[in-house]
């Protein structure tokens, strides 16, 4: 019988599995036999190896006698356990040996290091051509044959709240938010080499549903606190929300925004998911949660059954905090969310800005068929909400934001020309930090330290280093900005729209 694992392209050479495992499982035995002889005959050091013979027998022996579990290792003993090693290091061999440069999911390559050196402050110029695959569907930014002088153009400034003259409205100096990533996704160095970041490089960063904000606080910076359906940190007993520890949170000086999540693009329809392993002691208490089981939020608020509840719960917020309120969600069902503008035209109560999560956006962790087939990406849902709340007349009552894989100026500019007013990123913050794509969110076992809590793994991040990485990368990024608004003939980032885009039928 032949087994394929080991095949090569051309399929030339092969591993014929039955002819190994009769010569290994025969060959073990014997070996021990033959070492023990030796050992017997001539020197005792022998039996060192022929002890390490009788264990691999008896082992060789319960793989294919005694397990029942795994067929493989029942019809061809331990040759069979190096397909199992093999894979369990596939994907590093494939990061490091097999894949190319484009290759890679979710961000390639050429993607990562286009990152890594933004923020490690490197020229990110590259020879000789791109390396991107060019077909008709692929999305382009128009430029101008009438580029303008890098001299003229205007700083970005966006306000939210302005359109309900608040007093405490917030004023954007910067189009990129670090999104949403609770304290317990990530590690609480992360969290603090982020919120030093943010302070430095003046942007704003959301606190992600991870209940009370301590480490975020901690580096002072300007801060979006997100209510996730599981409502961490301002939650009563029965699920609701607290008003008075609302309050309280609202009332800290760096908290600027307050977010209300009803869905996210990588698990819509289904709340967060903070896995057993990753629950400390520390976070247990700040989410009120008990230890040793996975925490799993409700998939909806249950204050918002209906458009109009959910309207009036936006508006409770906004009345209790005081701040600018936003929404985040994942488009799915279109008629709901036109629904949800015409009850909020309906009651005139908006929220200050609504972010859309498209659906190859990020997670700590979620189902893979949550990831991969539900809700609709990013360049998909921006027109057809952009577009709505047009034909509702309501588009100048709110901003709009957006998120997802929105790591380069590149694809940030396309989301700007759709109709976003600023973009949140994600994992673009992860890889300026120095996340490696090793994609073990889930586990605890970060190898950069920034999706863990294990104390070994997170002395490598140092806070300091990662800190000024951010700051190097939205620098990068505003000079890759100005060269990008001059040569797209605009003066400012404001003034992009739909004329700026190519997409063969739609643009
Ligand atoms: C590690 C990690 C943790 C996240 N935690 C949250 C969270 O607490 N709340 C939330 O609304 N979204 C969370 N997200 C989703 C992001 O905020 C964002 O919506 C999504 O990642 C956008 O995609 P991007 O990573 O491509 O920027 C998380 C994403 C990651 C990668």
């Amino acid at each position: 019988m032949t087994f394929n694992t080991f095949d090569t392209l051309q399929g030339s050479v092969r591993i014929n599995l039955e002819k190994l495992s009769k010569v290994v499982n025969s060959g073990i035995p014997l070996t021990a036999f033959f070492f023990g002889i030796l050992g017997y005959s001539f020197s005792f050091y022998f039996h060192f190896i022929t002890v390490t013979f009788i264990y691999l027998t008896v082992l060789n022996f319960i793989y294919l006698h005694v397990q029942k579990r795994h067929a493989l290792l029942s019809n061809y003993g331990i040759v069979a356990q190096m397909r199992y090693m093999i894979e369990s290091i596939g994907p590093e061999l494939r990061q490091y040996l097999f894949s190319s440069d484009t290759e890679e999911k979710p961000f390639s390559r050429v993607e990562r290091n286009e990152v890594y050196r933004k923020s490690k402050g490197i020229d990110s110029s590259s020879a000789f051509g791109s390396q991107l695959l060019f077909n008709e569907n692929e999305i382009k930014l128009r430029h101008s044959m009438f580029p303008q002088s890098k001299e003229s153009l205007e700083a970005f400034s966006l306000c939210i709240g302005e359109e309900r003259g608040l007093e405490n409205s917030y004023t954007l100096k910067h189009p990129l938010i670090i999104s949403a990533m609770s304290y317990g996704a990530l590690g609480k160095n992360a969290i603090r080499a982020l919120a030093r970041g943010a302070k430095k490089a003046g942007i704003l960063m959301n606190t992600g549903e991870g209940g009370f904000p301590k480490y975020h606080l901690m580096e002072d910076c300007d801060l979006v606190f997100q209510i996730g359906t599981a409502k961490f940190g301002v939650r009563n007993e029965d699920g609701t929300l607290s008003e008075t520890k609302l309050a309280e949170i609202a009332s800290f000086s760096q908290v600027k925004v307050i977010e209300i999540k009803f869905s996210q693009g990588a698990k819509p329809g289904k709340g967060g998911l903070l896995p057993k392993e990753k629950i400390t002691k520390e976070i247990s208490e700040l989410r009120g949660v008990p230890m040793g089981e996975d925490i799993v939020s409700p998939s909806y608020h249950p204050e918002c059954t209906t458009p109009q509840a959910t309207v009036q719960f936006i508006k409770k917020v906004q009345d209790i905090s005081k701040l600018p309120v936003g929404i985040k969600l994942c488009l799915g069902l279109e008629h709901e969310f036109l629904t949800l503008i015409q009850t909020m035209k309906a009651l005139d109560i908006f929220p200050d800005y609504i972010s859309i999560d498209g659906a190859e956006g990020g997670t700590g962790a979620a189902p893979k068929t949550f990831m991969d087939d539900l809700g609709l990406p990013i360049y998909k849902a921006l027109p057809k909400v952009q577009n709505m709340l047009i034909k509702e007349g309501v588009r100048d009552r709110l901003k709009l934001m957006c998120a997802g894989k929105m790591i380069n100026s590149g694809r940030q500019f396309m989301a700007l020309s759709m109709g976003a007013d600023a973009i949140y990123s994600a994992r673009g913050f992860l890889l300026a930090i120095g996340c490696i794509q090793a994609l073990q969110c889930n586990k605890n076992t970060c190898p950069t330290g920034i999706t863990t809590h294990d104390n070994h793994l997170q002395a490598g991040l140092d806070i300091e280093d990662k800190a000024n990485r951010v700051q190097n990368y939205i620098q990068s990024l505003d000079r890759e900005y100005i060269e990008l608004i001059a040569a797209l003939g605009k003066k400012s980032l404001h003034e992009l729209n739909d004329e700026n885009l190519f997409l063969e039928g739609v643009y």
